[in-house]
């Protein structure tokens, strides 16, 4: 709380006590794209909802965006647009909401705010993944708070639950689609049969896709949302060439139907799973029994499966992508702020600690089932040479199918499946190389694990 700022306790309408304060708290805006613009209109059109869960108000300073002539999808906030940057360091300023995305002037956004004594609210999961060290120790430093609840999983209070109230557990599991975009590029694709092209661009027009949609589909928004958990998790600060990471754009439709005969869905999966003492780490497409709830998550949803050594296994599911989802994020940090939770909060966090970081199991050595797809010559031989190349590397074969040839399609290649049993990592990788030069199977080769 500031000082020279009024304090007092009120009785709310449910009879309890909250802190009130005549002082509004204030808060410049960085971006108003699709976060920015959800935010401004929650504070605006429910600002008396938002008076009374913060007990003050919380007031919009200024507004900086990158194009002022640009049209905007609210009008609120006309008169305080604004493209300095400068705005931020203004002394009424107390809080600086970075929504504009990106690394470069971001990262500046956020160092300039807290070495100006603000507090930061963010929504950039690779602003935190890539300098998240640097600057929550500033932070630090300066005694300020970094809320950054919109980081992962957009609308889900997935933060919270990790630091908050799983907070009397050893987490040994998190499991979870993280991506929002690529969930509902698979659902169009799948159920709806658009094509992976167009999807992408629906994304985007949903306002679902990063501003560089290579980021989504190429596993890289769900990995660095994986690193932020971990870090919350387990203390451990994962580089994101650590693990194995792939995106969805390795897959076909023919992919989805594939699995979907074998009873499985095929999710953007992000994995941290304790191990004695280290973690296995991936981020990958994965094959999920439909049996599972993490199967039926459709859309634009994420589903996070979080298990603790006193809870059990949990679930925490909504959207995780779009305006107003992730807008109902950001405003619960400024709550939080308003109310004076964070500050007490973000001091306790494990996020780039002191403590002793648990080391990343080596890919090699991460054990699963895998899904192989293959372009393979339609001839005799074809089949032996493949078992041959898997055999000698010790990856035994669950199940296998060969597809026949679609309609009258002259191809000499057609779809192999084959479904192996548990192996490691690194007995599969070896296998890949053999299997890279084997002349018998196509270049387009897919291997994805699967979840039991
Ligand atoms: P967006 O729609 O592209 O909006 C970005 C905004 O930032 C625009 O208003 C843009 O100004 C402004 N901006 C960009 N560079 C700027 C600069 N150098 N100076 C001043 N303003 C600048 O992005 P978004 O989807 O809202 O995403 C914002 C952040 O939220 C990202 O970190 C993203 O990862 C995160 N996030 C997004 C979602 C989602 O569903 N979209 C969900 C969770 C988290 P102009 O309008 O003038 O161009
Ligand atoms: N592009 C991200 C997604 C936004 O689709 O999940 C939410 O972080």
């Amino acid at each position: 709380m500031k000082s020279g700022s009024v304090v007092e306790f009120r009785f709310s309408e449910t009879n309890v006590a909250v802190m009130v304060s005549e002082r509004p708290m204030r808060v410049a805006i960085v971006g108003l794209g699709t976060v920015g613009s959800g935010v401004v209109k929650i504070l605006v059109e429910q600002a008396e909802r938002i008076r009374r869960r913060a007990g003050r108000e919380i007031e919009i300073t200024s507004v900086i965006v990158r194009d002022p002539t640009k049209a905007r999808s609210v009008s609120h906030v006309d008169d305080l647009i604004d493209t300095s940057l400068e705005a931020i360091k203004a002394d009424d300023v107390d809080v600086v909401c970075e929504l504009i995305g990106g690394t470069t002037t971001a990262g500046d956004v956020v160092r300039q705010a807290l070495l100006a004594g603000k507090h930061v609210v963010t929504a950039n999961k690779a602003l935190i993944c890539e300098q998240g060290e640097e600057l929550f120790q500033l932070a630090r430093e300066k005694n300020k708070v970094i809320c950054f609840e919109a980081a992962v999983a957009g609308g889900i209070p997935i933060i919270e639950a990790v630091t908050q109230s799983l907070a009397a557990n050893q987490i040994t599991s998190i499991e979870g689609i993280l991506n929002g975009t690529s969930n509902y590029i698979l659902t169009e694709m799948f159920d709806r049969n658009v094509s992976y092209d167009d999807a992408v661009v629906k994304a985007q027009k949903k306002g679902y896709a990063e501003a560089d949609p290579a980021m989504d589909v190429d596993g890289t928004d769900a990995a660095q949302k994986l690193t932020i958990l971990v870090q919350l998790a387990f203390g451990t600060k994962a580089d994101l060439k650590s693990f194995p990471r792939q995106g969805i754009d390795s897959l076909d439709l023919a992919d989805l139907r594939y699995a979907d005969q074998l009873g499985f869905r095929i999710k953007l999966l992000a994995v941290a799973k304790l191990h004695g003492q280290s973690l296995e780490l991936h981020t990958q497409p994965t094959l999920i029994r439909k049996q599972q709830p993490m199967a039926d998550v459709y859309d634009a949803y994420n589903m996070i499966e979080i298990e603790g050594d006193a809870v059990g296994r949990t679930w925490f599911s909504g959207m995780g992508a779009g305006q107003m989802p992730t807008a109902s994020a950001v405003v619960s940090d400024l709550i939080d702020l308003a109310v004076g939770r964070a500050q007490q909060t973000f001091p306790l966090l494990d996020l780039w600690s002191e403590r002793e970081p648990l080391p990343i199991l080596p890919a090699e050595q991460i054990e699963r089932r895998y899904y192989l797809r293959f372009h393979a010559m339609d001839k005799p031989g074809t089949m032996a040479a493949i078992t041959a190349i898997l055999g000698r590397h010790q990856v035994s074969i669950a199940s296998c199918i060969q597809y026949e040839a679609e309609g009258k399609s002259n191809s000499s290649f057609v779809p192999l499946v084959i479904m192996t049993h548990h192996c490691q990592e690194g007995q599969m990788r070896a296998a890949d190389l053999e299997l890279a030069e084997c002349k018998a199977i196509g270049k387009n080769y897919l291997r994805l694990p699967i979840r039991e």
